[in-house]
């Protein structure tokens, strides 16, 4: 079992706004939308939570944003992705009066769509263009802080994260957080934690530490060998809606506690219910929802029991009615611990 360290802050501030507990829910496309952050904000757990990125053109051009969240969803980090320094700015503006509590700059994502307009991770290999972009959003925003997201660099010859997040924070940027992947990683490549422990030492501003974070003491073990602030997670909060909830019992003292099986259950049926209430227009929800009923069985001893029986169903009912055989028959002699 890890034990919480001083190494592990509880909170930490992106300049006047405070993030507390210091984990913070990633950005995913096509995952953490309105429905997925509702499940996660339920369960409890992040001090902070990222839309999907959102295009700069669209956010600076389209008369309606395209963006929601809710109200009480706070702070939130509204991210924004592109190339053209004024297209960003302007939908930065946009978006901090739309009531984002940060704007976060995208220059990590390693998606085609992204980098081959030269967004993204692309930026990296850009810096003094990166550069551009982060003075014209800091000089946009008015009233809310700006913060980048980056990989440790391009590629194995262009590991400049340090560098480049050092100079984000000498144009006003008031906090980084780096994914110690480079863009030709993609999601593989072996963990190597250097450039973000080299940007917390460099740095006056706070530092997230990302990447491969699937249980607590993969948070603890980013925390003690980076120093980081925060850390956040990505991947393993699909595979566990919970890591988030029990990296702050973590790093508040608390015994980390286990969801029941009762608990699962009515997680995935809450997540049906966002999904339906968020997009009741939407007609491949069906996909969606297996798809996450594919994660859970992840997370499950025997979720191949669930996968056989709720993957081939054809309709909502049929879906519902599998998911409540396997937790009925698992949760009836189960303690809450
Ligand atoms: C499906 C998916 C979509 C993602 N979309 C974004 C995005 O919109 N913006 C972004 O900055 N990073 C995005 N990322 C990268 C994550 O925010 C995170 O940096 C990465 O997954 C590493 O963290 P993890 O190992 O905890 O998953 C995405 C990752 C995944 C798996």
């Amino acid at each position: 079992m890890v034990v919480r360290g001083a190494r592990h802050p509880q909170r930490f501030l992106v300049r006047d706004v405070a993030i507390d507990p210091a984990v913070a829910l990633a950005p995913m496309e096509g995952v953490t939308d309105l429905a997925f952050r509702r499940l996660i904000r339920g369960i409890g757990g992040p001090g902070l939570t990222y839309t999907e990125f959102i295009p700069s053109r669209e956010a600076a051009l389209c008369k309606t944003l395209p963006v929601r969240f809710d109200p009480d969803e706070r702070p939130i980090a509204l991210q924004i992705f592109g190339r053209d320094p004024a297209l960003m700015a302007t939908a930065a503006e946009r978006l901090e009066d739309q009531g984002a509590s940060i704007i976060d700059i995208n220059m990590g994502c390693p998606s085609k769509k992204v980098c081959a307009n030269s967004g993204g991770s692309a930026l990296m290999k850009e810096p003094d263009h990166a550069i551009a972009i982060v003075r014209a959003v800091v000089a946009a925003v008015k009233n809310v802080p700006v913060t980048v997201k980056m990989r440790s660099g391009f590629d194995a010859s262009c590991r400049n994260a340090p560098e480049l997040a050092w100079r984000c924070q000498e144009e006003g940027a008031q906090t980084v957080t780096i994914h110690w992947r480079t863009r030709a990683d993609l999601y593989k490549g072996v963990r190597n934690i250097d450039k973000i422990a080299e940007a917390v030492d460099r740095l006056s501003i706070p530092v997230i530490g990302n990447g491969d974070i699937f249980t607590v003491e993969d948070a603890a073990r980013m925390f003690d060998e980076t120093g980081c602030a925060g850390v956040m997670v990505g991947r393993g909060a699909i595979r566990n809606p919970w890591l988030p909830r029990q990296i702050a019992q973590f790093l508040r003292g608390e015994p980390v506690r286990e969801p029941t099986m009762q608990e699962r259950h009515q997680a995935v049926l809450a997540y049906f219910d966002h999904l339906a209430e968020a997009y009741p227009e939407h007609r491949g929800l069906n996909g969606r929802k297996k798809m996450f009923v594919r994660h859970t069985c992840q997370a499950l001893d025997d979720g191949d029991v669930l996968k056989r029986t709720a993957l081939p169903a054809k309709t909502n009912e049929e879906l519902l009615a599998a998911l409540d055989e396997y937790f009925s028959e698992r949760s009836v002699s189960q303690p809450h611990s």
